[in-house]
């Protein structure tokens, strides 16, 4: 017989009450990914690739999201057994096992979810994460008989022998598909809360004379968001693994405490970040890269020995190709920079092309958008654009072509020309003394006067 499949219940219809938040609080991001993702990352990771999300009724329009796993929608929070009641009453799971796990609790790991499984193809009916927290306050307890959980008790139903136990309950359990779904529907709510507590569900196997055992996974690994501060923890807990993960292959990281990485952030070999950069999601850095500190990026690309910074701002498309330089108080975005050009300071490239080899001068200005719609600028390879140079799209800028400094170019520039704007230049000789005299005069009486 093959082994029945293993089909998630990710409780998620928790109100973002204590966020203060008009999100729900598995929408928050951590490293640039919704809390939630980050669980239904590691299930998949863990081999499950189906999951039943349960939503709360403020977030039912977020279902499509989810695809290609399936929302439920508890219209009223009556606990987490109802949670998954509605979770099995609305799907046709058959003779799949089912694994709760939290929307909110993000660092589960799949090692640690495989070796709950571990139980099932071990025949117990059901298994419970358990863990030992410093401080196990609110947690249910797992009441066990050697290697039997007997059942699990929550805090504020316990009596205090109950509540001395130091191994609490995660709230992540895996169980027969078709004995959960029974007991799912005889649960009661006449306990301290008035909710349909999932945890009765262990005491109901063993009534049935049914194995049910636990696992104990780390701490670490069983943190819940319920707070922005319970956020700002996992987001330095999550940076600190991505950091890791990051000098581990290859790149050096000169302050990895100022260094920020995403959940998708990638990087080739030898590449050196400097202090203070962000790197927000959807980036790609090839090897040998210098990146200069003080640098913020999104959904970019670097190519391989491509020197970014200090203070540059790569915004969503923007590709800055093979050994280009991008450097100070220059913001890019959706535009390439092909390989070996340079656009070195003090500039603005949105919604264009420069070229091979091209080189940019400092204070050259895309003009890209007329308060209406969005347009774009190409400039040639090995075009050399003067500083100060205003570039009014759609505008093209031909191979090899020439602007001189501080033109503003709102004509195309044919290949190899020479574009200047020609206002002439008035010297007035000898003024300078007379201007400096008249000058210095008006600061000294005013001087006196205060
Ligand atoms: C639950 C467990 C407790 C365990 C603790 C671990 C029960 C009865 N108690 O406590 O033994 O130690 O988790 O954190 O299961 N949720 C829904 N719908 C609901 C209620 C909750 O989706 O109607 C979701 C929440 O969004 C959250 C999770 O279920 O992701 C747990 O709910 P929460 O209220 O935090 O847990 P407790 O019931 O306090």
């Amino acid at each position: 017989m093959s082994k029945p499949q293993t089909i998630a219940v990710v409780l998620a219809a928790g109100m973002s009450t204590r966020m203060k938040s008009d999100i729900p609080k598995v929408m928050h991001r951590l490293a640039g990914l919704p809390v939630v993702d980050h669980v239904l990352a590691s299930l998949d990771a863990a081999g499950i690739n189906e999951a039943i999300v349960v939503l709360g009724p403020e977030t039912a329009d977020q279902a499509d999201r989810f695809a290609p796993h399936t929302t439920v929608v508890q219209t009223e929070r009556l606990g987490t057994g109802h949670a998954v009641r509605v979770a099995l009453d609305a799907s046709n799971t058959g003779e799949a096992d089912i694994l709760v796990v939290y929307g909110d609790t993000p660092f589960i790991a799949p090692k640690t979810i495989k070796a709950l499984l571990g139980w099932r193809q071990e025949g117990a009916a059901a298994a419970v994460l358990g863990f030992c927290p410093a401080t196990p306050h609110a947690y249910g307890r797992l009441i066990t008989d050697g290697d039997q959980v007997s059942r699990i008790v929550e805090a504020a139903d316990a009596s205090s022998d109950e509540l001395a136990v130091g191994l609490c309950n995660s709230g992540v359990l895996v169980a027969d598909g078709r004995k959960l779904k029974a007991w799912v529907h005889a649960l009661k709510n006449d306990n301290a809360k008035g909710e349909y507590y999932l945890t009765d569900v262990i005491a109901f196997a063993n009534a049935e004379n049914d194995t049910c055992r636990f696992t104990e996974g780390p701490v670490d690994e069983l943190f819940g968001i319920d707070t922005r501060a319970d956020l700002a923890v996992a987001e330095g807990i999550i940076q600190n693994r991505y950091r890791a993960a990051a000098m581990a292959g290859g790149v050096t990281l000169i302050d990895p405490a100022s260094t920020f990485l995403s959940h998708d952030t990638t990087f080739g070999t030898d590449v050196e970040v400097g202090p203070f950069t962000v790197f927000g999601p959807g980036v790609t850095i090839g090897s040998h890269v210098s990146i200069k500190g003080f640098c913020h990026f999104e959904s970019a690309t670097i190519g391989d020995r491509a020197t970014v910074g200090p203070y540059a701002r790569l915004r969503p498309g923007t590709a800055v190709e093979t050994c280009a330089h991008v450097g100070n108080f220059v913001e890019i975005k959706n535009a390439r920079i092909e390989e070996g050009a340079k656009v070195n300071h003090l500039t603005y490239i949105g919604d264009a092309r420069v070229g091979k080899a091209a080189n940019i001068g400092a204070g050259t200005i895309t003009a890209n958008y007329d308060g209406f719609s969005k347009s774009l600028t190409d400039i040639g390879a090995g075009a050399s654009i003067g500083s100060n140079t205003v570039l009014v799209a759609p505008v093209t800028v031909g191979d090899g072509a020439i602007t001189g400094a501080g033109t503003v170019i709102r004509k195309d520039v044919p290949d190899n020309a020479i574009a200047v704007t020609d206002a002439a230049q008035k010297n007035r000789e000898g003024t300078a003394k007379a201007y400096r005299a008249q000058r210095k005069a008006i600061k000294d009486t005013k001087r006196k006067d205060s």
